[in-house]
């Protein structure tokens, strides 16, 4: 089967409107099972997978989700270009709450998830270039689909990706702002690692629930609060699907 794009929904993002056609999956990949069945449709006339990253009813935390089998499973579909959506705090001052932003760079503070395939058993040892761990094409692609849809996205940006469930300390989030962190999220990482891999053109939509711990005011940032996350998701998910109908048209 032919894919034209698969999506891996995050936080806030469980199911993709407006799919004709629509078809689920379940797929069964060396690594166990993915997040979720994959739902496939078709939007604008071409063949979309979309697959809830922590299952629908938001029950696989960060560190549980199984990247291996989700990248798996898409790719054995017939994907061959897989835009991330994910959840992120914003750290640098341009990427507000309902900032929705294409990063173009990556540091890992996760640990202890298995971050490869190969692992375990595997054939062979392959060591992939990361230097740009994203997609240029898949990148530009969106970018300009969002121009078309007449909707701001943010060109660039460092992801750090932490391990969660909890949210940073003030601290860790000045580490990561000295580091080059413009966006902190949970689930980048190894996803992106993972679909480099298995040579497909990968990208993150990163969508800004909250400014991260301290930001943007320092030690006058009041704590997060969960319900503005949730207010703020909610807004800023709403410009997605006219992003990727634009990117499909
Ligand atoms: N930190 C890490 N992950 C997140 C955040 C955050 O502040 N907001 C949404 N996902």
């Amino acid at each position: 089967m032919q894919i034209d794009l698969a999506i891996v929904g995050g936080t806030g993002l469980y199911n993709f409107p407006g799919l004709a056609k629509v078809e689920k999956r379940v797929v069964q990949t060396p690594y166990g099972p993915a997040s979720d069945a994959i739902t496939l449709g078709e939007l604008g006339g071409k063949q979309v997978a979309f697959l809830a990253r922590h299952a629908s009813g938001h029950s696989i935390p960060p560190h549980r989700i199984n990247y291996r089998a989700n990248v798996w499973a898409l790719h054995s579909l017939g994907a061959s270009r897989v835009l991330g959506v994910n959840a992120v705090g914003g750290i640098r001052a341009d990427m507000a709450p309902r900032v929705l932003a294409v990063p173009d760079q990556v540091i890992d503070y996760t640990h202890g998830r298995i971050t490869s395939f190969c692992d375990d058993g595997a054939a062979r040892v392959e060591h992939i270039d990361f230097t740009e761990p994203y997609s240029a094409r898949l990148r530009s692609e969106v970018l300009a689909a969002a121009g078309r849809a007449g909707i701001a996205v943010v060109d660039g940006g460092c992801y750090g990706a932490t391990q969660g469930p909890r949210l940073e300390t003030r601290a860790e989030i000045a580490r990561m702002r000295s580091d080059g962190c413009d966006l902190v999220g949970m689930t980048g990482m190894p996803e992106a690692a993972l679909a480099r891999e298995l040579k497909l053109d990968y990208a993150c939509l990163a969508v800004v629930a909250n400014w991260a711990a301290g930001c943007p005011q320092g030690d006058a940032a009041p704590e997060i609060s969960l319900p503005e996350i949730f207010a703020h998701l909610e807004a800023a998910t709403a410009k997605i699907p006219p992003v990727i109908a634009s990117l499909l048209a």
